[in-house]
């Protein structure tokens, strides 16, 4: 492992990384178990990348948790998700703070379950001062959801005169994303091998670069991450220019 870690170039790790935590049931299942079990395996993962991250310098750490879509599940396995989320929060503020981590949200977060709203709003305000990491949760969250509501925010201000709309530029959009003041992800991760976004920060990774990995969440921890961040490390970001330009 601290092999791996020589392998990391500490002036070149990804400010904000952002995960698609997948695969917590297919990893139950492949164990003969309920579905819900790996969700329970999951937080562990959660708890060593969230740690990992925080060692070698990453400031934003974006976990997709609960999907806009996922409300389409069972209705126990909801309720277990959302039970989850208020035990993790709940266990993990002193740890939290311990370790320097600043909890914050993403998504409709007003419209989860009250009491999961509720332990996420003490989360956050107990964990409010810490700087060493910003572990974000993505919570009842869907891009295409955050865009809209970007959209009418500037519209809205539009319509009663307190914003031009030539001025739109992507400043301003930016501001009216639930993620403002937050860098753009420069790698985004998806566990469990599906290589698809579902619906998860559309905007904000126009120019991220994308790593999939067979591993299921439960089965990802430090190791994986390193892995991941050395194979970022290895691309050549060009943003529309040649590899010339770049000097290389
Ligand atoms: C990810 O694992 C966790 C959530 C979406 C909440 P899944 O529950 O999607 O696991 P698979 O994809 O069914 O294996
Ligand atoms: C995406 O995983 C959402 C989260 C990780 C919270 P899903 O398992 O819900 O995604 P799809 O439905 O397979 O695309
Ligand atoms: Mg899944």
């Amino acid at each position: 492992m601290s092999d791996l870690k020589s392998h990391i170039n500490p002036e070149q790790v990804p400010q904000h990384i952002a995960i698609i935590m997948d695969g917590n049931g297919r990893w139950a299942k492949s164990k003969g178990m309920p579905r819900v079990v790996g969700h329970h395996s999951g937080v562990k993962s959660v708890r060593e990348v969230t740690s990992a991250a925080a060692e070698i310098g990453v400031k934003y750490l974006t976990l997709y948790a609960f999907s806009t879509e996922n409300w389409n599940r069972p209705p126990a396995e909801v309720t277990a998700l959302m039970t989850l989320l208020v035990e993790t929060i709940k266990g993990e503020i002193r740890d939290l703070n311990k370790n320097g981590v600043r909890l914050m949200a993403i998504g409709d977060i007003e419209a989860l379950p009250a009491a999961s709203y509720k332990a996420l709003v003490q989360g956050m305000e107990d964990t409010r001062n810490n700087t060493r990491i910003n572990l974000v949760l993505a919570l009842n969250y869907s891009a295409k959801w955050e865009i809209l509501r970007a959209a009418r925010q500037l519209a809205e201000r539009a319509a009663n005169g307190s914003l031009n709309p030539s001025d739109i530029n992507e400043d301003t959009f930016e501001s009216a994303l639930s993620t403002h003041g937050i860098p753009d992800p420069e790698l985004l991760i998806r566990t469990s091998g599906e290589t698809r976004i579902s619906n998860f920060l559309l905007w904000q990774i126009a120019y991220a670069e994308l790593y999939f990995t067979p591993v299921f969440w439960p089965d990802f921890g430090k190791k994986e991450l390193f892995e991941a961040i050395i194979s970022y490390q290895r691309r050549e970001r060009r943003f529309g220019m040649t590899s010339e330009q770049l000097g290389k």
